[in-house]
């Protein structure tokens, strides 16, 4: 029998996920970053929701051609949505680990007004159909392997470092890993069960979970509060051996990272990853143009902040855009809605061709060198250097 993904309380089998007509002696062909077709895109099926706790869902598709799934743990998917006639683009870290290839699974927690996560929550019951593109991103495990690892993360942050940890316990590997989890009460520990489930097989892998507060139903008899320096010292006296991956809200980050300052440790060993799309507009729809922020190309005064005019030819507009910041930026100011996701140079959701002009494009594997040569940009890390005509 082939186990394939698992909820804290559930085991599924492949069979279940897949239907009685899975043929599991044939293994289909993967489809890879670069094999997603012209576009890169590829359309999923639904094909099992799974609870994971009260307010957090898992979702677990299947590609649509009979094609099993290759990326890296740690990496994301990017989701096209249409809801209620508005367009969304939202990545999502895969939870699912590359070695149970014939899913792919996203887990999602329901953020109160988030027009995304209440979709999925409400919608995406199996059999449904979405569009996403082909794994990205560089927040992946070292190769090789490290020996020993410290996963940290808070909230649905945990979903990256949940592939890397089911990965690792699928191949049987030795390397020694400490998993700190933060949540505000024991009913939002997210996968609990099934990474005590691994810890408790695998004496490798060692699962805390630290929890800020009760739940009505559960008084919590762990780690009480938010990590600290001593707190972790005390669960790690080998920090300085170990790589460290981190996944959550900024604010958590940032205090991780003070932490890690604090007790001298070495940040060459440091990753981390976080998706916010606070800074999001509503939806890719444009609201109705008022000429605010509209460029006109005057030359800027003296002593004033350096600008550039940016000509969105698609959309008929110029704006302003100041040197340092970026046109992603420029756009929302001036009311355009042109796609991003990440907002990080990473999914490559708002990669665009320039037509002229410069810019200092800071990416983090959203775009390829090939198509860097053919003028592409990605606007959401990319600063002007002179006024630039871009086509979106
Ligand atoms: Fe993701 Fe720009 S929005 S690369």
């Amino acid at each position: 029998m082939v186990v394939a993904a698992t909820g804290p309380d559930t085991v599924v089998t492949a069979g279940d996920l897949f239907g009685a007509q899975a043929d599991f002696g044939l293994m289909p062909p993967p489809w890879a970053p670069d094999c997603w077709g012209e576009e890169e895109q590829a359309v999923l099926v639904c094909r099992k929701v799974l609870e994971i706790t009260h307010d957090v869902k898992s979702f677990h598709f299947e590609a649509d051609s009979h094609r099993t799934f290759s990326f890296d743990p740690g990496q994301f998917i990017t989701l096209q949505l249409e809801i209620d006639g508005a367009a969304f683009t939202r990545c999502y870290t895969i939870s699912s680990p590359p070695t149970r290839p014939h899913l792919i699974s996203i887990t999602v927690k329901r953020v109160p007004g988030g027009p995304v996560s209440n979709w999925l929550h409400d919608h995406m019951v199996p059999g449904a159909r979405i569009t996403a593109q082909a794994p990205l991103g560089g927040f992946t495990l070292a190769n090789p392997s490290a020996p020993k690892y410290l996963f940290l993360s808070a909230g649905s942050g945990i979903t990256p470092l949940m592939s890397m940890t089911r990965t690792m316990y699928d191949l049987g590997s030795d390397a020694d890993v400490l998993f700190v989890h933060s949540a505000r009460t024991p009913a939002d520990i997210i996968f609990r069960r099934e990474l005590e489930a691994m810890a408790a097989v695998m004496p490798n892998i060692r699962v805390v979970n630290v929890c800020e507060d009760d739940y009505p139903s559960e008084r919590w008899m762990g780690l009480r509060g938010r990590l600290s320096a001593p707190i972790l010292q005390a669960l790690a006296p080998d920090l300085d051996e170990r790589e460290t991956y981190t996944c959550g809200p900024a604010g958590y980050m940032a205090s991780i990272r003070g932490i890690l300052g604090e007790v001298g440790y070495d940040m060459r060993g440091y990753h981390e990853e976080s998706f916010s799309f606070e800074n999001l507009p509503a939806s890719d729809v444009p609201p109705p143009v008022d000429g605010a922020a509209e460029g006109d190309g005057a030359a800027t005064p003296p002593g004033a902040p350096i600008t550039y005019s940016v000509e969105f030819v698609r959309s008929g507009r110029t704006v302003t855009c100041a040197a340092d910041g970026t046109l992603l930026d420029a756009a929302y100011a001036a009311g355009l809605r042109p796609p991003a996701s990440c907002t990080q140079g990473m999914c490559g959701t708002c990669k665009t061709t320039m037509l002229s002009g410069e810019v200092d494009m800071q990416h983090n594997g959203g775009i390829r060198p090939r198509e860097v040569a053919q003028n592409k940009i990605l606007i959401c890390c990319s600063k002007p250097l002179s006024n630039v005509c871009i086509d979106a």
